[in-house]
């Protein structure tokens, strides 16, 4: 999940500038996404994912056996380590985004929050695109198990880190 996860870090950190929807408000007088959705954090959030993963890949072998535990790969059933690692980074920006035009038919403001949604958008996106565009991959990789961990501590790491990003004055709010 690393790739899937640190997307939405290096967003807050790096993103600012051109807002995806340029400024444009939908019939009901609410921004399309908002000024916190930008180019600059979804090619920033994107490029530092599939970084993080070439790094994981690169150390699967001697972690593994320095450790003696078996640590599942990006490849694997069909897919390739690029494509699975596109497909958590974009998925896990693309679901904060889908969350994001949802807020806003909500009217809900930029920033607002939305408990629990805004913890587990990314990992939803990240899934389904990775389901959709690796399907072997996922289904061996993300077993039953291994979803409900990652439902379990996705949100804790979530709130976790944002209120790290909240004190170094990256993030506007602590979630
Ligand atoms: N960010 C960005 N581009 C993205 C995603 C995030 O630039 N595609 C940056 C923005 O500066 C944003 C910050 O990361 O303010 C935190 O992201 P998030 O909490 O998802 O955005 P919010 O500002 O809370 O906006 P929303 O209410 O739409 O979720
Ligand atoms: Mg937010």
């Amino acid at each position: 999940m690393l790739p899937a996860y640190i997307p939405n870090s290096m967003a807050a950190v790096f993103g600012g500038g051109r807002p995806i929807d340029g400024g444009r408000v939908m019939k009901d007088g609410r921004r399309i996404l908002g000024d916190g959705k930008t180019y600059r954090g979804l090619f920033a959030g994107i490029v530092c994912g599939v970084l993080l993963g070439l790094l994981q890949t690169a150390l699967l072998i001697p972690v593994s056996e320095l450790l003696d535990i078996s640590f599942p790969s990006f490849s694997g059933s069909g897919s390739s380590t690029m494509v699975v690692l596109l497909s958590l980074a974009s998925g896990s920006l693309f679901g904060d985004m889908f969350k994001s035009f949802f807020k806003r038919r909500l009217g809900m403001q930029r920033g607002a929050s939305l408990p629990l949604v805004d913890q587990l958008d990314f990992v939803l996106g990240a899934w389904i695109f990775t389901y959709l565009s690796c399907t072997g991959w996922f289904i061996m990789n993300f077993t039953r198990n291994v979803m409900i961990a990652v439902l379990v501590i996705s949100p804790l790491l979530h709130l976790t880190t944002n209120v790290i990003g909240y004190l170094i004055g990256v993030k506007k709010e602590p979630w």
